[in-house]
């Protein structure tokens, strides 16, 4: 692939070859803390977080702007270490592991829809969705990128670079990377925040039809209360703690 910049690109990714293995919850938040230290100060901005998540469920975290739902995103996806607690993924207990490590499991079981997507400013959009495809060594992997950005209705700009596409298609370019390595859980921070009702209406589909056909945990952040309604669960948040946590009926797609 032209000009991939690997140091950039593995920092996401990392490319460690991990064994399958089928566990039942696959992510256990345990007195999770998150303290940010800048300039001599120290902000916490997560307590004591706790909660399991079933493997092949979808649940949804909700709560005002800046209570903290990025940052436990970002922790539970090993993205950033927690400062206090434990977080366990897949079986994989992520408090010890170091960057390359965390970048490996990430590859092997993780889709990661970001709020600000997160694309390789200098790559295509089928470059973008290609990375984790080739970092996975996979055969075939044009087409698979291909095959994904048509299914988020974007096959006539596979060649555009991210600036020369409109925040809702980013957004969509990131869906299908997400997707792309198949992954055993997806975390999506609100993923259709730059979405109009129809688009939105099919990345809902394609993440419900994940979620059912493929058993991909689906852990979303939305401040939309119509689609975490769709999910099994809904975890409330308020000034960096979990204030509810309970468990819905979900309504019909
Ligand atoms: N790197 C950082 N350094 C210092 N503070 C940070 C950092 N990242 C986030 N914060 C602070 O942590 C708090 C939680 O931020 P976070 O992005 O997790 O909120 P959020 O619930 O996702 O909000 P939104 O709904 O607006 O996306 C905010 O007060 C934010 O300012
Ligand atoms: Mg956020």
């Amino acid at each position: 692939m032209r000009g991939v910049k690997i140091r950039q690109i593995v920092y996401f990714y990392g490319n460690l070859g991990l064994n399958e293995s089928y566990v039942s919850t696959i992510l256990s938040v345990k007195d999770v803390g998150k303290t940010y230290e800048s300039a001599g100060n120290s902000l916490t901005v997560l307590h004591r977080i706790n909660f399991d998540v079933e493997a092949a469920s979808a649940v949804s975290i909700v709560g005002p702007s800046g209570s903290g739902k990025t940052t436990l995103l970002g922790l539970c996806a090993g993205l950033d270490r927690a400062s206090t607690g434990s977080i366990v993924l897949n079986g994989i207990c992520l408090d010890t592991l170091g960057e390359d490590d965390r970048a490996g499991v990430r590859n092997q079981y993780v889709g990661f829809i970001f709020q600000n997507f997160q694309l390789l400013p200098t790559l295509t959009a089928l470059e973008n969705v290609r990375v984790p495809l080739e970092l996975r060594g996979e055969r075939n992997s044009r087409n698979r990128a291909l095959e994904l950005l048509d299914k988020v209705g974007l096959a006539d700009r596979s060649h555009h670079y991210p600036l020369q596409l409109s925040g809702g298609e980013q957004q969509r370019v990131s869906i299908a990377r997400a997707f792309s390595n198949s992954p055993r859980i997806l975390f999506a921070d609100e993923p259709t925040g730059n979405l109009d009702a129809e688009t939105s209406d099919t990345i809902e589909r394609l993440l419900f039809d994940l979620n059912k056909d493929m058993g991909t945990t689906l852990v979303l952040v939305t401040h939309d209360m119509d689609l975490a309604f769709k999910t099994q669960r809904i975890i409330r948040m308020k000034g960096g703690a979990v204030v509810s946590d309970e468990v819905t009926q979900p309504k019909e797609l």
